[in-house]
């Protein structure tokens, strides 16, 4: 599992063949096995195959990403902007699926008995305050990731599209109380991308084990 995992790469380029709707099933099947708050499974996305839908979302990222570029030339870093501008679009100018995820809030009934007790619920970090629901459907864009490995899909988890949070909801209708995460692009892979370095354990992880004598460490 281990070493299967370190072969998963974020894929930008893709081929022009499309994904069959069994695969994406499945993909999508993978994504609703995460584990989530209260098993609220507080998750929905939009699979969008369409070529026109696809064009359009694309087109969409492109254009906020040009208008940015535009202000941050007026600062004299556009340079800077350069090296990542085409990460906010290009993954979805090739994709032959883009999968939109959405979460969306549910009452915290917990916060609500804390207040009602007379307590600030944000003084014991119930579900609302730490964003379960966020956490919960990055659970289930992970799982997708994987099935789409899984499968010899390439896919891009991207941030980059929420530039165009309102013309990408008005186009796949995501309303109050769904809210955008992000955008996925998935195709069969044009690209084979270098492994990209990750953090040694050392830096990110801090060990709190006992030791063979008997006392703690550090
Ligand atoms: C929340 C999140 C947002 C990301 N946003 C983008 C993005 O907008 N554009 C992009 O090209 N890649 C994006 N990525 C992919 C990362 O750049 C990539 O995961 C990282 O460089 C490590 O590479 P790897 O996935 O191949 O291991 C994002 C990944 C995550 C988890």
């Amino acid at each position: 599992m281990l070493s299967w995992l370190s072969t998963r790469r974020s894929v930008r380029a893709f081929r022009a063949d499309p994904v069959g709707r069994e695969v994406l099933e499945r993909v999508m099947e993978a994504a609703t096995t995460a584990p989530s708050n209260t098993n609220r499974q507080p998750w929905r996305f939009a699979v969008v195959t369409s070529a026109s839908r696809r064009r359009d979302i694309a087109t969409a990222v492109r254009e906020r990403a040009e208008e940015m570029k535009a202000i941050i030339r007026r600062g004299h870093h556009a340079e800077d902007f350069g090296n990542y501008g085409d990460f906010f679009h290009e993954p979805l100018e090739s994709a032959a699926a883009i999968v939109v995820p959405q979460y969306r809030e549910y009452p915290d009934l917990i916060a609500n008995l804390l207040e009602s007790g007379g307590a600030n619920p944000k003084d014991f970090h119930t579900a609302s305050a730490m964003q379960a629901e966020l956490c919960s459907t990055s659970a289930a864009c992970m799982a997708l990731l994987l099935q789409a490995h899984a499968e010899g899909l390439g896919a891009c988890w991207m941030a980059g599209p929420m530039v165009a949070k309102d013309r990408i909801g008005a186009l796949l209708d995501i309303r109050e109380p769904w809210r955008m995460v992000g955008a996925i692009a998935l195709g069969w892979p044009a690209e084979e991308p270098k492994r990209q370095p990750r953090k040694g354990l050392e830096r990110v992880v801090n060990w709190f084990e006992d030791t063979p004598g008997g006392g703690e460490t550090p």
